[in-house]
Order: structure tokens, then sequence, then C-alpha cells
């Protein structure tokens, strides 16, 4: 009889303990959070927390509030959150006047705007998080420190870093799998591209849900493999900033003998963007290749003598040209003949291959949606080198190579096999 009694009890114990218990120790509750968190979709995010106010996070921060999400926008200071609101809102008109969007739905996106300057609050809540704070590896550490800590264990945790590596910021935390790039373009609302970023140790599900919900929100969005510098946009467009920096140093074409050649095939001509943008980031860009690329994107004394001057472009009301009195006008006749669209276009190609030989992307096509719809040109560079012909972009290459012989401006293999299927 005890026995028997024994005998049920070690049952019954046994059952119990298949009931609470897994072969790892913890109870079935958990490890369907687990699964669950796992089995994260972009159906599942609700709140997104967008980390600084500034350009980039009140930009995002609409397109979110457009796609009828919950936003809680948190900047450290109170005066940085008004200025982001008033971005949203003067976002907001514009669309209404064009009849984009209608009053209720205006309402209803601002109705669901939270702001705070508290990061739990921020976070508490949040499915998705995004960051938007200055391009300085330090500060993006410690915000993702404070984010791991404060944010439910769910949440994925992203940054707009144009540049920085997403796999050194992801260190900062203990849920590196759950940490992405997810850079967008600047404005936010206007512009489709986000780059879906993959650090080293990302997992696969953390990159579908923000590439799904990217979609959800209307954006294009364009997975990039390999955590590499500029990732794809910026890269791709890099060594045009070097071949500019090395004009200035040469001294001929003069920017708008260069410029006059480009206006005719784009709204802002190369050195005129370059102003548009600001000398300073193009500086701050060049010498971040330089340190984590290659030296040949170093800045020439030409292009930093602006910055020594102050004279960053636009903002400065002045740079390579004199913006006193608005937009500068660019004579066509002045056109110069060292150069013209086609070497602009034979630098983006080589570059887009090197993504292509390096693992960055692994699909031509993917670059050229990246590369269509994260600036003004309809076309990726893959389409354009099909109707050029790769023979006439590689003898592009040359000719730049012969003027100024740095290892970026050499033509690749794959450039000169010329086979790219788009
Ligand atoms: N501006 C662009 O064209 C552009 C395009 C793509 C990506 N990016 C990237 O987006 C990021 C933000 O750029 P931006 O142009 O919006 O900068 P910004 O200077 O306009 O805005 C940054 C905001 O972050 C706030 N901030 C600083 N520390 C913070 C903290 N600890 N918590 C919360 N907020 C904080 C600042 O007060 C400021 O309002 C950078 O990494 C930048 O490289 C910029």
């Amino acid at each position: 009889m005890q026995a028997i009694i024994i005998k049920e009890i070690v049952r019954l114990y046994i059952s119990c303990v298949n009931l609470n218990l897994t072969e790892e120790g913890s109870s079935p509750i958990e490890q369907k959070k687990h699964r669950e968190v796992d089995r994260m979709k972009a159906e599942d995010v609700k709140t997104i927390a967008m980390i600084g106010a500034g350009d980039m996070g009140h930009g995002i921060a609409a397109c979110f509030l457009l796609g009828g999400y919950r936003v809680y926008l948190r900047d450290i200071e109170q005066r940085f959150i008004d200025r982001g609101v008033a971005g949203i809102k003067a976002s907001f008109d514009r669309f209404k006047e064009k009849g984009k969007i209608s009053a209720e739905a205006y309402d209803a996106a601002l109705a669901n705007l939270k702001t705070t300057v508290d990061l739990a609050e921020a976070v508490k809540e949040a499915d998705f998080v995004i960051e938007a704070v200055p391009e300085n590896l330090e500060l993006k550490k410690s915000v993702f420190a404070d984010l791991d800590k404060l944010s439910p264990p769910h949440a994925i945790l992203a940054s707009n870093t144009s540049n920085i590596s997403i796999s050194s910021i992801a260190e900062a935390t203990k849920r590196p799998e759950k940490v992405i790039g997810y850079h967008f373009f600047n404005p936010a609302v206007i512009m489709k591209l986000v780059e879906v970023i993959k650090g080293q140790k990302t997992s696969d599900e953390s990159i579908q849900v923000a590439y799904d919900l990217a979609k959800k929100i209307n954006k294009v969005p364009v997975i990039v493999k390999k955590d590499s510098p500029g990732f794809i946009y910026n890269r791709v467009n890099e060594p045009t900033l070097v071949l500019l920096s090395k004009i200035l140093e040469a001294g001929h074409p003069t920017p708008e003998e260069f410029d006059a050649a480009m206006k005719p095939f784009m709204p802002m001509a190369p050195f005129e963007l370059l102003d548009f943008v600001g000398i300073d980031i193009a500086v701050h860009g060049l010498e971040y290749f330089a340190k984590v690329l290659s030296p040949d994107y170093k800045p020439s004394e030409a292009i930093m003598a602006y910055l020594k001057a102050g004279n960053l472009g636009k903002k400065t009301g002045k740079g390579f040209y004199d913006w006193s009195q608005g937009r500068p006008q660019i004579d066509t006749s002045k056109a110069t003949k060292e150069f013209d669209l086609n070497h602009l276009i034979a630098l983006q190609v080589n570059e887009a291959t090197k993504l292509l030989e390096e693992g960055v992307c692994d699909d031509p096509k993917e670059i050229d949606l990246a590369m269509a719809n994260g600036g003004g040109s309809p076309f990726g560079p893959f389409t354009l080198a099909k109707s050029i012909g790769y023979p006439t972009l590689v003898a592009k290459l040359e000719e730049i190579y012969a003027k100024f012989p740095l290892e970026i401006f050499k033509p690749t293999e794959t450039m000169k096999k010329g086979n790219i299927q788009v």
C-alpha cells in the first residue's frame, strides 16, 4: 500500500514537473513568452518611442503618426520637443493643404503623439524604439545602454545613424539580437528609402519586423546584410565627394564649370548640393570614411579651407556659391569639357559593385531600389549602367584614375566583367 502511495506521489510529481518545467528549466509560460518574443511580428507593434526630436526624429515620428501608430517623442529639453512638435505640425499642415490628409486624419495623428523629457516614460510601453540623437558613437552607446535597461524586453531598438556601426552600438546592450539600423533619409516624411541594417548579432526576426513595419508606413525598405560604413546609399555616393574634393585641390574646373556640365541632368548640381547640405557635413563624412574605409577619402586641403573660413554653404550664406540672394544661378554655358555625367555614374556603379563583392547586399536590384528612393534620381546605378554600357563606364573610371590615382577610383573586377543583371 505504502509502495503504491509513494509510486503515485512520484507519478504526480513527475507530471507536475512535465507540466511546469522544460528541459531548460523555465516554465511553459516563460517559454511561451520567449517564443512570442522570437516570433514578434510587425502587427504586434503598436507603440513607437522616438528618441531625439531634431530634424530626423520629428520627421520619423510624423511618418509613424501618419501610419496610425502611437508615438512617444522624447528629447532632453522641452524646447527641443516643442521645436520637434512644431515641425510635425508644419508637415501635417502641408499635407492637409495639398489634400493628402483629411482634417480627421490630422487630428487623429496628433492625438496619438505623446511627448516627454523622461526617458523611462517614453519607452515604458514601446514595442519599437528609434534613436535619432546626434551622430556620436559614445552618445549613442550611452543612450542604448539606457534604452536597454528601461524598454520592455520584447522591444526592438533601432538607430537612425547615417554611418556608425550598428554592431558597436549594440555592444552597449544585453539584447544585440534586437538592435538594428533603421536609416531614414531627410526629409523623412517625403523620402521613401529606409535602410534596415543587420548588425553582427541582429536576429532575422528583428530585421523582418523592422522591414514589414517600414512597409506599413509606406516606405521602401532595403535590407543591408552586412554592417558596413555608409551602408548602401551614403557609401555609393561617397566617391563623388572625393572627386569634388580633388577637383578643388586641382583648381580646375571651377565648381561652377563642373556644375554647369551636370545641371541639365539633375535638380541640384554636385557642388550646389554640397553647399545646400553643408560643407562641414561633407567633410565630416569624408573624415569618417578615411578612418574606417580607406585613407583615399581624406578631405583635401582645398575643401578644408572652406571649413576653416567658415564658408559652409547655404547656412552661412556662402560656400562654393553666394547664397545671400537665394539659390545660385548656374550658367550652363560655362560647362567644362573635362567631366560629364557618365563620370559620376561610373563612380556610383563602381562603388555599388563593391557592395556586391563585399556581401553588404547580394541583389543588384535592391541596390538600385535603395539608390532610386534615397535621392533625386529615378534610376539606380545598375539600371543606368545597363543602358550606358559597362565598357564606357570603365573608360570613364580610367580617365578619373589618370587624373587622380586613388585606389577607390579603380574599376572593380565586377565592373570590368560588366555582366550584372537587373
Ligand atoms: N539630418 C540628416 O540629413 C540625417 C539623415 C539621415 C540620418 N541622420 C542621422 O540621424 C541622427 C540625428 O540627426 P538629426 O539631423 O536629426 O540631428 P539634430 O541635431 O537635428 O537632432 C538631434 C536631437 O537629439 C537630441 N538629443 C541629444 N541627446 C539626446 C538624448 N540623450 N536623448 C534624446 N534626445 C537627445 C538633441 O537635443 C536634438 O534635438 C544622426 O545620427 C544623423 O547622423 C541625419
